[in-house]
């Protein structure tokens, strides 16, 4: 005779509870992540030089640079003066960049009018940043040259929370979907 033992009804789906523990400490880690911000801080507004005469600017971030970029606007076309792989020091043109660290340094032995002109500073750390610094180079002749204005950007950094919101959104229904 065959004793046959008692189903249980258990119907608890396995991989349901391993996934909800996935989540769970995907969450609280998360939520532990030490986030840094670069914070980054230019030298502000224009800056002002007789011809001939050393120009300096200089932007920081909380974090150390990655990478970098500085374009320079004049005359409504924007060009690349450095595009580089932090740290290190680089020279082109009458520009010497200097990046250590979360310190980067542009400077100008002799401002000449081509100098002149708005600097679009993209700072790469943990995060990208866009900065607007503006050279005026004093002494130069023509009238009706545009009047750049310095401006500082701001940076889209609340789109990365937003985005790990959604993922972590998408991740909790996909999951509840499953169960
Ligand atoms: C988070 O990062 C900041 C800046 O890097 C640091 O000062 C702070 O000690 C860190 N906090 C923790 C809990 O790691
Ligand atoms: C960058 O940091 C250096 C050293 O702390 C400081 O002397 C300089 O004023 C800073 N520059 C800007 C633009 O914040
Ligand atoms: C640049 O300097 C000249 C001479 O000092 C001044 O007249 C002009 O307004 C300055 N331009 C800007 C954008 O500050």
């Amino acid at each position: 005779m065959w004793t046959r033992p008692s189903m249980s009804p258990r119907c608890v789906p396995q991989p349901c509870v391993l996934s909800m523990l996935g989540l769970l400490l995907l969450l609280t880690s998360l939520s532990a992540q030490n986030t840094s911000w670069d914070n980054p801080s230019c030298t502000q507004g224009v800056v002002s030089v007789s011809r001939g005469r050393r120009a300096v600017m200089a932007c920081n971030i909380s974090n150390a640079f990655s990478h970098i970029t500085v374009q320079l606007r004049t005359h409504g076309k924007d060009w690349t003066i450095f595009s580089e792989k932090a740290p290190g020091c680089f020279s082109r043109a009458g520009w010497q960049l200097q990046v250590q660290g979360g310190q980067a340094q542009l400077v100008i032995a002799a401002a000449q009018d081509a100098h002149a002109g708005l600097y679009l500073w993209l700072l790469q750390g943990l995060q990208r940043n866009y900065k607007v610094t503006t050279l005026n180079v004093s002494g130069e002749a023509g009238p009706g040259r545009e009047t750049l204005q310095a401006r500082s950007q701001a940076t889209p950094q609340s789109m990365v929370g937003l985005l790990v919101a959604v993922l972590l959104l998408i991740l909790v229904v996909g999951a509840l979907g499953w169960c």
